[in-house]
């Protein structure tokens, strides 16, 4: 599937886009719904806000822009945008309908479909998004185990259970509601075991995203899995990132640890509104008490269901998830490369995973920069003008890069070529320790990761 590469004009402007966010300023909180897409986690003045449309590995913004693709809409494109087995499903299930007084079939075969790949899931329930079926897998750890506190790890979205204990974003949130929430370490088991002598006979589950940019160390999920049933507590994965990204069966398929629940979203359904909660019948069940509550009139609605039919279906055919790894590793290699070779290797790296990495910037370079004092890092700033530079020359950079099975060899060349010149832009501004007067728009904010205490 090749295309021409990006054009990029020379006299490219981000107008439309700035009129959008000017508009949406003055109505939405925040200005955009994610707090991944807001303008301020990119270089204002330079980056696009809004984008039009998007095919394969490419994205038009509002102003008629073209971009390579590098972060798949946070996770959920995983063929890539616009797929054609998933747009015809959805084409054809909207001539039928997509909401009905009763269930669609398409509700039992995709519960069928899951439970053939994915190695937890002995029942499954649905819903929209993420934060919906993390927040049910806690009810449904807490409802089985008749214990209250979550020990956890991760992001799992904006729900109160998930933010209590964080003391920079609980505005909203009761104290008390903290009082179950107890936060652990990744790759550190006894941080996790401290919880349990903490509160004992009261850890209803254990909810860990599987897999951070590090690996599992010392067989720590084996270890996760062993506290688990040593306590009687609920292992629960969210794979809502890593979910048909790292295997069709998620990272629990990758890694051969399989928890008591596991939580799907994203890649599900390569873009369209679905979520999962998948997982052991002894556990599932619970959710089949009398005295037991969840409903949500979306939840099974038939386009979405129909796309995650298409998609699963594409990975069990095609070796979609042999081609983002290749793909994926050509990129993180590509780039630790040219790192090395301009001797900014001890600054910037590409890390994690082929199919889930990050590029990103030590905080402590030193840039002379006034902005740093202010800010506390230098990281940032440089980051800012690498972004600056990767969107003007066509690479829709994020710092997060999530490939697809519709990347080609062109464009990891293509995106290869814009990031060494962005490196060598930030080499030799480094160099003249002028980053800050490089840098035509704003700096850019802390991510939301940054900002929930993740270490990715
Ligand atoms: C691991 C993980 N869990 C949960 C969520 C929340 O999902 P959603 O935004 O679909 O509600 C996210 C979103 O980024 C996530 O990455």
């Amino acid at each position: 599937m090749s295309r021409g590469l990006p054009t990029v004009s020379s006299d490219r402007t981000i107008d439309r886009s700035e009129a959008l966010v000017d508009r949406a300023s003055e109505l939405v909180p925040g200005i955009s719904q994610t707090g991944s897409k807001t303008p301020t986690q990119f270089v204002q003045g330079v980056s696009p806000t809004h984008i039009e449309r998007a095919k394969g590995s490419r994205l038009w913004d509002v102003d008629g822009n073209e971009y390579v693709d590098c972060n798949a809409a946070l996770g959920p494109i995983l063929l890539g945008h616009n797929y054609p087995a998933v747009t015809e499903a959805v084409t054809e299930q909207l001539q039928d309908g997509t909401m009905f007084t009763m269930e669609h079939p398409l509700h039992v075969e995709v519960a069928e479909l899951l439970a053939e790949v994915v190695p937890c899931a002995e029942m499954v329930k649905f819903a929209k998004s993420g934060n919906d079926v993390t927040t049910l897998a806690a009810k449904v750890a807490r409802a089985h185990t008749g214990r209250d506190v979550i020990a956890t790890q991760g992001y799992h979205g904006w729900p109160d259970v998930w933010m209590a204990d964080n003391e920079n974003l609980n505005a909203g949130i009761p104290d008390a509601v903290g009082d179950y929430t107890e936060s652990f370490e990744y790759n550190d088991i006894e941080s996790v075991e401290r919880i349990f002598e903490d509160h004992p006979d009261d850890v209803a589950a254990i909810v860990t995203t599987p897999v951070n940019l590090e690996e599992p160390e010392d067989g720590f999920l084996e270890e996760l899995r062993d506290l688990a049933d040593r306590e009687g507590a609920v292992l629960v994965f969210d794979e809502v990132l890593t979910g048909f990204r790292f295997a069709i069966g998620g990272a629990q398929e990758y890694f051969g640890v399989t928890p008591d629940l596991a939580c799907f979203a994203k890649a599900m359904a390569n873009g369209y509104p679905i979520s999962a909660l998948a997982g052991s019948r002894e556990v599932m069940g619970v959710m089949n008490d009398d005295d037991f509550f969840y409903s949500m009139t979306y939840a099974g609605d038939a386009a979405s269901l129909a796309a995650a039919k298409a998609a699963i279906t594409v990975q069990r055919e095609e070796d979609v998830h042999g081609h983002i790894a290749e793909k994926g590793a050509a990129l993180m290699e590509g780039y630790n490369d040219l790192a090395a070779e301009l001797e900014l290797a001890d600054v910037t790296r590409a890390e994690g995973f082929p199919a889930r990495f990050s590029i990103g910037f030590d905080d402590d370079i030193g840039t002379g920069a006034p902005t740093e004092d202010e800010d506390g890092s230098g990281g940032r700033l440089v980051r800012s003008l690498f972004m600056q530079e990767a969107h003007r020359r066509g690479v829709l950079y994020t710092g997060s890069h999530l490939p697809t099975y519709s990347h080609t060899d062109q464009d990891v060349e293509f995106t290869l070529e814009v990031y060494r010149e962005c490196l060598e832009v930030v080499s030799e501004a480094l160099e003249a320790g002028d980053v800050a007067e490089r840098l035509e728009g704003d700096l850019v904010g802390a991510t939301l990761r940054e900002r929930t205490g993740e270490n990715d």
